[in-house]
């Protein structure tokens, strides 16, 4: 038996060892190692498919993750489209066995999670699987929290010494901005839930001359959420 032979009955216990010593592609294939993979079959209905991020700041994305707190994936599939209300089916090749949790995610242009709109544990391992999430809302008061407040406000409005006495923190939040009259605009609600018109936090984001839409962080996806939000009755 030659040495490559006996490499390959070592098999993929070797691989860890060799990883960044060894470069012999022909020994060790780059992909299509069938012994540690799986795939993934995912199918849900998605609500709410307006919010679907377009720019390439945010991605939903179907995602495999080695842990369930893990804020990187292992593989993923990002969605740019879906029909509302008609099944969306979207598969994960290539998964690693390790992984042990697979979610319907939010994340930013590096694939940081944002925000989880349905999560589900599996047993690592290579058999294929198929997860059935049913009806998804991509709107909910959680997401609007996770992917603006928590990215674009909390430098100034963190309590201690909150701009205009505003508290954004999560826990806080949904209270202080939602039928609460706006301190600057005393006739308007910070949040009036079915009319963003009436919304003193949507008219800020929204109006050029204040300097709150110039946020670098602030994307035009951001706002277009807390719109639909706002007109979906601004619901906890
Ligand atoms: C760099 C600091 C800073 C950041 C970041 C910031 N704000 Fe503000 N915000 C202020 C200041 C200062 C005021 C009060 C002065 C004013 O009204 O312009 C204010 C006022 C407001 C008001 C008016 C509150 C009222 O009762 O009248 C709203 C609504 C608001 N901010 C929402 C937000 C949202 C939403 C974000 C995140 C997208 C955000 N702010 C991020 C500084 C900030």
């Amino acid at each position: 038996m030659n040495w490559k032979k006996l490499i390959g009955k070592i098999g993929i216990g070797a691989v860890g060892v060799c990883c960044g010593a060894c470069d012999s592609g022909d020994i060790y294939p780059d992909e299509g190692n069938e012994g540690n993979v799986r795939k993934i079959e995912t199918v849900c209905v998605l609500e709410h498919t307006e919010t679907i991020p377009k720019a390439r700041e945010r991605k939903l994305m179907w995602a495999a993750f080695a842990t369930k707190d893990d804020l990187q994936p292992l593989r993923s599939e990002r969605i740019t489209s879906a029909s509302a209300g008609g099944s969306t089916a979207v598969t994960l090749t290539q998964v690693p066995k390790e992984a042990t949790y697979v979610a319907l995610v939010l994340t930013d242009q590096t694939s940081r999670v944002l925000h989880v709109f349905y999560g589900q544990e599996i047993t690592a391992g290579t058999a294929d699987l198929k997860l059935n999430a049913g009806k998804v809302d991509l709107v909910s008061f959680d997401r609007v929290q996770h992917q603006l407040f928590n990215q674009s406000c909390l430098q100034c409005h963190m309590s201690g010494n909150a701009s205009a006495g505003l508290v954004l923190e999560e826990n806080s939040s949904y209270a202080a901005i939602v039928g609460r009259p706006a301190q600057t605009a005393p006739d308007r609600m910070i949040v009036q839930p079915g009319d963003t018109l009436q919304s003193e936090m949507y008219l800020r984001l929204n109006d050029t001359e204040d300097f709150h839409s110039k946020f670098t962080t602030l994307k035009d996806d951001d706002i277009s959420l807390l719109s639909v939000w706002i007109q979906a009755g601004a619901i906890k």
